[in-house]
């Protein structure tokens, strides 16, 4: 009849999305951490600084294949009337381009940006107002991760586009659930623009992780700055070293957080103190690369039909348009 009073009494901050992610993340073996702890307000702004880095060519390779390719992207998307639906917008920059596209090309699109960000919400909103009078705005503020109950069914059409090789972030198993579950939304014809970064050369994923202006480190620090803030905890991020490594086997980036010294970490909200051994590290980021063949396997798995593909000279980022099958 005391069963209930043998289960410890865990700090309430544990039932709160950060406080339960550090706890699960720091009492298991090996350490980690899910990446989404980086983007607190500092973090998106160094995030934005990263997209800048002339080693980071992810953002400015898919921004030029949009603005080279807009129109024949919007094209191959068919509809004189068009719901874009974007997952994660942010503040939706590269998406202007291939907004400014729909417009040139004379389509009726309503763009329904989806984030978590009120701000990165409203700077979109604001913006795209502005420079784009013709597109109507639909923002949602909502995290698409937990609930793609978002996804709004108009009478017309929808593109929905995930891009920004957002998808490299999940494991494998992870991604096809979040596609499956996408597709299930959306009816057959409903187009997915998907935006991979591709595997290539080692040297160049490294360097876009590593930069030499220390920004990346900076922005994996943040993560317990921010855990500092948010859980009343004790890190000294000087303390821990940024680690991108480059995991062929599993064709993805790993980001880490390696502890210089032996140290134990109180991290009061939490009740918990976390101990680290020399050299022990937090995972912290995987993001995926893919070959355009992965991709296309991936779209499929999830009951996606490849239409169409778009990528740069070099080959190093992929754009992908599916439809709905
Ligand atoms: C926003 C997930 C696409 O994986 O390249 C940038 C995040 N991490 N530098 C990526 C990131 C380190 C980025 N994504």
């Amino acid at each position: 009849m005391h069963a209930l009073s043998t289960i410890p009494c865990l700090p309430e901050a544990t039932s709160t999305p950060l406080g339960a992610e550090v706890y699960r993340g720091l009492t298991r073996m090996p350490k980690r951490l899910s990446p989404w702890i980086f983007y607190d307000q500092r973090g998106s702004e160094l995030f934005e600084a990263i997209t800048e880095l002339p080693e980071y060519y992810l953002t400015r390779t898919e921004r030029a294949i949009f603005a080279e390719r807009g129109e024949e992207i919007l094209e191959a998307a068919g509809a004189p009337e068009l719901a874009m639906i974007e997952l994660g917008a942010g503040t939706a920059v590269k998406t202007d381009v291939l907004l400014e596209a729909a417009v040139r090309r004379e389509l009726a699109v309503t763009y329904y940006p989806i984030d978590i960000s009120e701000s990165a919400l409203d700077e979109a909103g604001r913006r795209i107002g502005e420079r784009l009078p013709q597109v109507a705005v639909e923002p949602r503020l909502a995290d698409y991760t937990r609930n793609l109950g978002v996804i709004p069914s108009p009478d017309c059409p929808r593109l929905v586009l995930y891009i920004g090789s957002s998808i490299g972030n999940f494991e494998p198993a992870e991604a096809a659930a979040l596609l499956r579950d996408l597709r299930r939304r959306l009816a057959p014809g409903d187009l997915l623009l998907l935006g991979v970064d591709h595997v290539k050369e080692r040297g160049t994923l490294l360097r876009a992780y590593n930069d030499a202006a220390g920004v990346t480190a900076e922005f994996n620090r943040n993560a317990l700055c921010r855990i500092n803030r948010e859980l009343d905890a004790k890190f000294r991020p000087g303390l821990f070293q940024h680690r991108a490594v480059w995991n062929e086997r599993e064709s993805r980036i790993e980001m880490h957080l390696e502890s210089l010294i032996g140290q134990e970490v109180p991290i009061r909200a939490l009740g918990l103190t976390a101990s680290f051994r020399r050299g022990e590290s937090i995972h912290t980021e995987n993001s995926y690369k893919f070959t355009p063949e992965a991709a296309a396997e991936l779209l499929k798995r999830c009951d996606f039909a490849p239409q169409a593909s778009w990528s740069d000279a070099r080959g190093w980022f992929g754009v992908y348009l599916a439809e709905a099958a």
